[in-house]
């Protein structure tokens, strides 16, 4: 159950998923559109990537509706990101979605904007100071270089950029909005945001970070009132896409309706 406040964070191992007859029966989840753009995908792992990125968001939403996984029709808001567009009573469902080298992750709640970054940490740019000068605001750049280690610095540096992502995700703008006209701040009662002059956001946010798998690191950006700041646990989205697969390489689509 979600409750009206609750998000929910669901994960999933796109390596997991390698049997042909339950590819084959995802193939049958997706849209045309999803169909047609999947074609488009030359190299097999991000193709993988994104038919396994499908089949979470379909799965995990059905777990929330009386819906079927590939019933869901998306649409996208003039910044790319995915929405329902129908069953319409289902339209105030929101979820967002990220993937990142081996793990996709799926945030969702009732009512409430919302946005999720995962990020691999195992191969650390080497130049990250420069990007973070180039990226992030001019307070977040010098917050990083005045810490003293280079692990200190490869751990802040993912937590700003999966933040920053998380947040300009929940505003649904993406790149658009620029990285650097907002800085986090890790204060002793949590993770804050501050706005450059002229930088204007009428909503208010809460912030958290998971740490899974000793490898990703998860950034969630939650609207405030809306939405519990309760620290998220993450859930395995596994069960929930195998056992839609199995029912339908069983059974075939129209069998579950
Ligand atoms: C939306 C954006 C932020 C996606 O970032 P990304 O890290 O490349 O990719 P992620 O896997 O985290 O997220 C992609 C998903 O976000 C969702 N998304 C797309 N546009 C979105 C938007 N405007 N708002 C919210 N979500 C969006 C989609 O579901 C998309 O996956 P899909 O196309 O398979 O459905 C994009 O604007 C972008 O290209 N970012 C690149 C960031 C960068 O270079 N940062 C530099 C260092 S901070």
């Amino acid at each position: 159950m979600l409750g009206t406040e609750e998000a929910h964070l669901w994960c999933f191992r796109p390596q997991k998923l390698n049997e042909g007859r339950l590819l084959e029966a995802g193939l049958s989840f997706l849209s045309s559109d999803e169909r047609a753009r999947l074609d488009r995908f030359l190299v097999p792992e991000p193709r993988h990537v994104f038919l396994c990125t499908r089949l979470v968001a379909r799965s995990i939403l059905s777990l929330y509706a009386e819906v079927e996984p590939w019933e869901w029709i998306f649409q996208t808001n003039p910044y790319g990101r995915p929405e329902i567009a129908s069953p319409a009573e289902y339209r105030r469902l929101r979820f967002n979605l990220s993937n990142k080298n081996g793990l996709i992750v799926c945030l969702v709640a009732r009512d409430g904007d919302l946005g999720v970054d995962v990020e691999d940490t195992s191969q650390p740019p080497r130049r990250l100071l420069d990007i973070a000068d180039r990226f992030f605001s001019a307070r977040e750049a010098a917050a990083l270089r005045a810490l003293r280690s280079t692990e200190e610095q490869r751990s802040r540096f993912y937590h700003y950029w999966t933040l920053k992502e998380s947040y300009i995700k929940a505003r649904g703008v993406g790149l658009a909005l620029g990285l650097s006209g907002f800085s986090f701040l890790f204060e002793p009662g949590g993770i804050r945001i501050t706005y450059e002059p002229g930088f204007v956001d009428p909503q208010e946010w809460d912030f958290q970070l998971l740490h899974v798998d000793g490898r990703h690191v998860i950034g969630v950006t939650l609207e405030r009132h809306k939405l519990s700041n309760k620290q998220l646990l993450p859930r395995n989205a596994e069960e929930a896409v195998f056992h839609e697969l199995r029912r339908v390489s069983d059974i075939g689509p129209a069998g579950g309706l």
